[in-house]
């Protein structure tokens, strides 16, 4: 990839634009916030490591939309972030309003580019940006579902003890506490982890799952998580900028898989240079359609407030 622009400079903002310069995922990373001088001081700092580091990827820091011109991705993180006690869905009014205005200059400066939302509540949000820039589907999508499942995977390996490089966990749905994790596809070097973990434990670590958002931003008070979330915003970018075709869980709009069309969640995907190529459809047993459909119903109820 060329340039790759970051709408949003806070800290997941900074801690992508890291994580992508780092790797050298592309030639170019474009910051962009409306904060005077917060994009131009974390181009520089981040490009002040780049002798330590040892990359060549070139930053810069912008007050202005129209400098995303000529970018393959555009990943949206701008918005405000819940406070402790606040539901994701808490911060739709606001952000939905500040997605839009990035939006529009997105189809105006960008209008080739792939389009990654960040900001909460992600699945309402990415549909909405998908429906705004009338896109294909493929270059519409949303990060959570690496977050989560990072974080199922990192409980997992708490719990066991076992090496993280073995575990696979996913977590599908929407990204709000009626997310989905599928224990029956978790699985520690491929045996699944109902071998090693008591079904307490294992639903000790679904409610962890589920809350990690929460449990970093009670922590912390005043900010969210941001290091797992861009290690999960630049896995994906990696992926499509490599071609990998990595199966990856993300937002993603469905067009009837599932059951479900003209809604955005949290679904098995294969990433590539195309952006989101496929959407995986699982035979899903009993109870995980249930909590899947339950978790649609949830993500439904802000889409409606989006239609109002
Ligand atoms: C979280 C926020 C980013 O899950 O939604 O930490």
């Amino acid at each position: 990839m060329q340039k790759i622009t970051i709408v949003g400079v806070g800290r997941v903002g900074e801690s992508t634009a890291h994580n992508l310069a780092k790797h050298e995922t592309c030639r170019e990373i474009m910051l962009i916030d409306i904060m005077e001088g917060v994009p131009q001081g974390t181009a520089l700092d981040i490009q002040e490591s780049a002798p330590i580091y040892d990359f060549d990827t070139k930053l810069t820091g912008s007050n202005e939309l129209k400098d995303m011109a000529g970018s393959d991705m555009v990943v949206i993180t701008a918005g405000v972030p819940r406070k402790p006690g606040m539901s994701r869905s808490d911060v739709l009014e606001t952000n939905l309003a500040v997605l839009y205005g990035i939006v529009d200059e997105v189809v105006k400066h960008a209008p080739q580019a792939m389009l990654l939302t960040v900001t909460n509540p992600v699945d309402v949000l990415t549909y909405a940006a998908w429906k705004r820039t009338g896109w294909p589907r493929h270059r519409v999508f949303g990060m959570a579902g690496v977050l989560d499942s990072a974080r199922m995977a990192s409980f997992v390996a708490m719990e066991t003890g076992f090496s993280v490089k073995d575990i696979n966990a996913m977590v599908l749905g929407g990204h709000g506490d009626s997310m989905v994790p599928m224990t029956r596809f978790t699985t520690i070097n491929g045996i699944p982890v109902e071998h090693f973990l008591s079904k307490e434990k294992i639903e000790k670590i679904i409610k962890r799952t589920r809350e990690g958002g929460a449990e970093i931003l009670n922590l912390r008070k005043t900010a969210s998580a941001y290091d797992a979330p861009a290690a999960a915003i630049a896995s994906m970018i990696d992926a499509i900028s490599h071609n990998r075709r990595h199966i990856l869980p993300a937002v993603a709009v469905l067009d009837g898989e599932y059951g479900l069309k003209d809604i955005c969640m949290g679904v098995p995907c294969v990433f590539g240079e195309h952006g989101m190529e496929k959407v995986i459809e699982l035979p899903l047993i009993a109870q995980e359609a249930a909590e899947f459909k339950r978790s649609a119903e949830s993500v439904r109820a802000d889409l409606a407030k989006l239609k109002n």
